[in-house]
């Protein structure tokens, strides 16, 4: 079966989808209310989720393993969640004063991701821009370094250097930063210094050249926004290493790793930065973040100080949320059962890629992975990235939800997220649909489609 016969199979279950996404074209721009959601043809509109299963409008069903992006490790609507919430949702929703319960929060949080200090925000762009604000005010300089291809949120500092078209992006080693939207004032990148992922040397070099201005180094320390790519070790060590010498704030954006594992990339790698932003998996799917980390710049933050405020901010339903998902459902034992399932789905996919000699790499931390269609034998940065098949992912994709599954986030440069409601039947289920989409991969020659979002 070709991939035409299978995007068309797609319109025809998606009707109801399609008229949503036209209809909504008229009063939202893209019809979407966030860029990351849109691909061709258009985007499936759900009615309503529950475990590891969603319902889109036309009454399709799916075993997602996209998660909201990773913001799902507890699954949809986790039943222990909808319990709590729906008592808390009677003792008022916001108060406009400090909920009794942030104090227990935030002793959960920092005993988990070993933090001195937390403030709590509601998204991961609101606590990767205050980490900036932070190391700025800390250090007394203004530039911050970031890594090609890492994402940190649609925030205005470090919107730079996302997707960069290879064409701007300069040379491998010293990217030239990019920026990422249209609206940024030209400063941005100025007082941005751009690395590659994963190289030493390209960090070293830079530190040489503007060390003594440098704030913060902020990074993804898995980068998830490029698949699933691993730091090596000596990468994180040696990070520690230059912003001690050179005073820099380091800085881990852990808004998606936080999830991952079950005290985050500190507790697997052993490399501990001065400040961790958290978010996505930490709420259950209430809108939940939180920055923290030294005690010495985290009480930077104050009146008359540094600025940090926000109406939802520590809302009591967040923080209940945010109580009940770490303590009674993202458990150690919860996470590592998740973990374990997702080192099946993993294994699955490499035995099929051989079986079907397909050009891919699969790559896997825990309960996330990430199919790369590329005959590399590894990708370890945002330029290997860029020599990936983004038209057989799309392909795939679309082959995949026609069989009942959303095998992960939407994007090639996204991956999947195993939640803690999944079984070994919805991974078996995975399986057996992209066995039978790998022949039909194999014939994706043209992009049709590709996903292109900041
Ligand atoms: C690593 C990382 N940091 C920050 C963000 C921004 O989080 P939010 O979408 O909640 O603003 C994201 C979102 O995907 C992310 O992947």
């Amino acid at each position: 079966m070709s991939f035409k016969i299978e995007y068309e199979r797609f319109v025809n279950r998606t009707p109801n989808s399609c008229k949503l996404f036209e209809e909504n074209k008229l009063f939202t721009p893209c019809g979407v209310h966030s860029n990351y959601r849109v691909h061709d043809p258009y985007p499936l509109f759900i009615r309503r989720a529950r475990g590891s299963r969603i319902w889109d409008v036309d009454g399709n069903e799916y075993i997602d393993f996209n998660m909201a992006f990773g913001a799902l490790v507890s699954g949809h609507s986790h039943p222990l969640l909808v319990e709590e919430l729906k008592k808390a949702i009677e003792e008022g929703t916001i108060f406009g004063h400090e909920s009794h319960e942030s104090v227990k929060l935030a002793k959960i949080l920092c005993q988990r991701f070993n933090l001195e200090m937390v403030r709590f925000n509601s998204t991961g762009m609101e606590v990767t821009m205050y980490s900036i604000r932070l190391a700025r005010a800390y250090t007394g300089r203004n530039k911050i370094m970031k890594f090609e291809g890492c994402y940190h949120g649609s925030n205005d500092n470090l919107l730079v250097s996302v997707k960069p078209h290879l064409s701007k992006a300069g040379h491998m080693k010293y990217p030239i930063p990019v920026p990422a939207t249209p609206g940024l004032i030209p400063e941005i990148s100025k007082y941005t210094v751009v690395a590659q992922f994963n190289d030493i040397e390209s960090v070293d070099k830079l530190f040489q050249k503007h060390g003594d201005d440098i704030a913060g180094v902020i990074l993804e320390p898995v980068a998830m926004n490029m698949g699933v790519i691993e730091p090596d070790l000596e990468f994180l060590r040696m990070l520690r290493k230059l912003c001690d010498e050179y005073n820099s704030v380091l800085i881990f954006d852990e808004v998606k790793t936080c999830g991952k594992w079950f005290g985050g990339v500190e507790e697997r790698y052993g490399v501990k930065p001065d400040l961790k932003t958290l978010g996505k998996a930490i709420g259950g799917g209430i809108p939940l973040s939180a920055l923290g980390g030294r005690r010495e710049i985290m009480e930077l933050f104050g009146p008359g100080k540094v600025s940090h405020a926000g109406t939802f901010n520590a809302n009591p339903l967040s923080i209940k949320a945010g109580i009940v998902t770490l303590e009674k459902i993202l458990t150690r034992e919860a996470i590592s059962n998740a973990a374990r399932l997702g080192e099946r789905l993993a294994k699955g996919y490499r035995d099929i890629v051989v079986d079907y000699r397909i050009d891919a790499i699969v790559s896997s931390i825990g309960v996330s992975g990430a199919i790369l269609y590329t005959s590399q034998p590894q990708v370890r940065n945002y330029r290997e990235l860029l020599k990936c098949d983004f038209g057989k992912w799309f392909g795939y994709f679309i082959s995949m939800l026609n069989r009942g599954i959303i095998p992960a986030a939407t994007g090639p440069d996204e991956q999947w997220t195993i939640s803690v409601q999944h079984t070994p039947e919805d991974v078996e289920k995975h399986l057996e649909a992209f066995k039978e989409v790998a022949p039909i991969i194999k014939k994706v020659e043209q992009p049709i489609g590709v996903v292109e979002a900041v």
